[in-house]
């Protein structure tokens, strides 16, 4: 086993700390819950003797976590996997393992490629990961894909991999069973199950404790999360959120991703009562016609999820609203793409994440409709869709002009070494001069100026 210098130097300065079995490099692809995945991955290889680095180079294990969610994010995969085979030429003890959604999705194709990828594993055998990785060490290429009913990683407190020590993820629940007619998450992460409420608390205080001031429990449908206890007792995702939100007052509470068909007005009210819950609701809206949104099996109409907004807007005046949107689904005709256009105005996104369609096989669009957008009609209007996201970003931006906002410090902005950024509770980057600030600090902020991506202001001194 080869050390880099640095890392070597960590392990041999103490003595009390055995040295690794091997340094684990992981990146990750895809979204938050991926990001904790690796988190989750990386504990369990602690655990075992393993040691995590975040340099390529120095490796003699290579993980990579991937995403199936559209074609362009498997093609990002395959092309990772090609520079990591220069890294194996250069040494061919280097051991690599395809975790996640992509694993899942493609299983034994990646050992049946070629002799590259050692290790493939599904989002819910992690627990299996050292002794794969043991095999693999003795030249035992392995997999392990089986989803679980039941796995959800309650007992693994993450390694948290990010930097800023500020904010943190909380898985509250793993898979979907929404099975949107478009989409791939079902089949990679298997069915919907929750977390043991007592182990989130008990991970969200650990984080407390170690100077953390910001969580984002995770879930594909959050609100549909639920626990029930062997008296019966069932702990919904209103009372989960209270439950979070009392532990304590410094810490900021948000949650990601809001499904318009099972948000609540409960986790409406709950959000107004507490302080530390921020006013932001990620709340996909994926089409605005109701039409469209039957073909994708969403379980709303537009006139719902208008309602939706309405009830936002009246229970939390000061919340902001991001969604997603895909364009050029199956079917879609101008008129269908103008009620996009039209739901987004309505709506005032402050912030959206826009995607053109992509066939994923063997979902419900896949095997029953016919993927007949041509390309470049998806790409007008996706262009379209992501210039109107331009304007509405913009007015929701200049609309805080003025105006004073508590914001937590998370970081050195990158453009600037005076300046830190943090975010606003409507999740807003605000870029500010440091001012005898520091990281984790709360901060009042007054907003001078917008760029297209943050607002920029100075800290208010009382
Ligand atoms: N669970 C979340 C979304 C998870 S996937 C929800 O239901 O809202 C994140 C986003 O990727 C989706 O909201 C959707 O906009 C997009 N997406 C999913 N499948 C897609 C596909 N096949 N093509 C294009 N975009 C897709
Ligand atoms: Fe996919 Fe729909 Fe589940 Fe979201 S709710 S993960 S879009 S199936
Ligand atoms: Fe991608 Fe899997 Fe997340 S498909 S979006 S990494 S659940």
């Amino acid at each position: 086993m080869e050390l880099k210098s640095s890392d070597k130097n960590q392990y041999l300065n103490n003595e009390s700390i055995r040295l690794p079995h091997g340094m684990v490099y992981i990146e990750t692809y895809g979204c938050q819950m991926n990001v904790n995945d690796s988190e989750v991955v990386a504990s369990i290889l602690e655990a075992n003797g393993y040691a995590i680095t975040s340099n390529l180079e120095d490796s003699d294990v290579i993980l990579i976590n991937t995403c199936s969610i559209r074609e362009n994010a498997e093609t990002r995969v395959w092309g990772r996997l090609d520079v990591f085979r220069q890294y194996k030429k250069k040494k061919p003890s280097l051991l690599i393992g395809v975790l996640g959604c992509m694993a899942e999705r493609l299983k034994t194709k990646f050992l049946e490629e070629d002799k590259l990828v050692d290790m493939v594993v599904g989002p819910d055998a992690y627990r299996e990961l050292p002794i794969l990785l043991r095999s693999a060490e003795d030249g035992q290429r392995g997999i392990n894909v089986l989803l679980s009913r039941e796995e959800t990683y309650a007992d693994i407190n993450p390694v948290r991999l990010d930097k800023n020590k500020v904010s943190a993820f909380v898985s509250i629940m793993r898979g979907c069973n929404n099975m949107c007619s478009y989409c791939v998450v079902p089949f990679v992460r298997g069915g919907e199950r929750s977390r043991d409420p007592k182990t989130i608390v008990r991970e969200v205080e650990e984080l407390i404790y170690s100077g953390y001031r910001e969580v984002t429990l995770l879930g594909q449908n959050v609100d549909s999360y639920s626990w029930v206890y062997e008296n019966g007792d069932r702990v919904s995702f209103s009372e989960l959120l209270e439950m979070v939100a009392k532990l304590n007052s410094i810490l900021r509470i948000r949650f990601s991703t809001s499904h318009p068909k099972d948000l609540s007005d409960e986790v409406l009210y709950t959000m107004a009562m507490y302080e530390n819950i921020c006013n932001h609701i990620h709340l996909p809206v994926q089409s605005g016609s109701t039409r469209i949104l039957e073909l994708m099996n969403r379980g709303y109409t537009r006139e719902y999820y208008i309602k939706r907004i309405e009830s936002i807007r009246q229970i939390l005046p000061d919340c902001s609203i991001s969604s997603d949107i895909i364009s050029g689904f199956c079917t879609e005709t101008e008129l269908d793409h103008d009620q996009t256009l039209s739901l987004m105005q309505w709506s005032g996104f402050d912030f959206a994440y826009m995607f053109k369609y992509s066939e994923r096989p063997n979902t419900k669009a896949a095997r029953k409709y016919s993927d007949d957008i041509p390309e470049e009609i998806k790409t007008r209007r996706l262009t379209e869709i992501i210039e109107l996201q331009g304007k509405l970003s913009e007015e929701s931006k200049k609309k805080d002009i003025g105006k004073t906002f508590e914001v937590l410090v998370e970081g050195i902005s990158k453009k600037s070494n005076n300046h830190y950024y943090g975010r606003t509770s409507q999740n807003k980057v605000v870029v500010f001069p440091k001012a005898g600030s520091k990281v984790g600090d709360y901060v009042n902020v007054v907003v001078l100026s917008s760029t297209p991506a943050t607002l920029l202001g100075e800290i208010l001194v009382s």
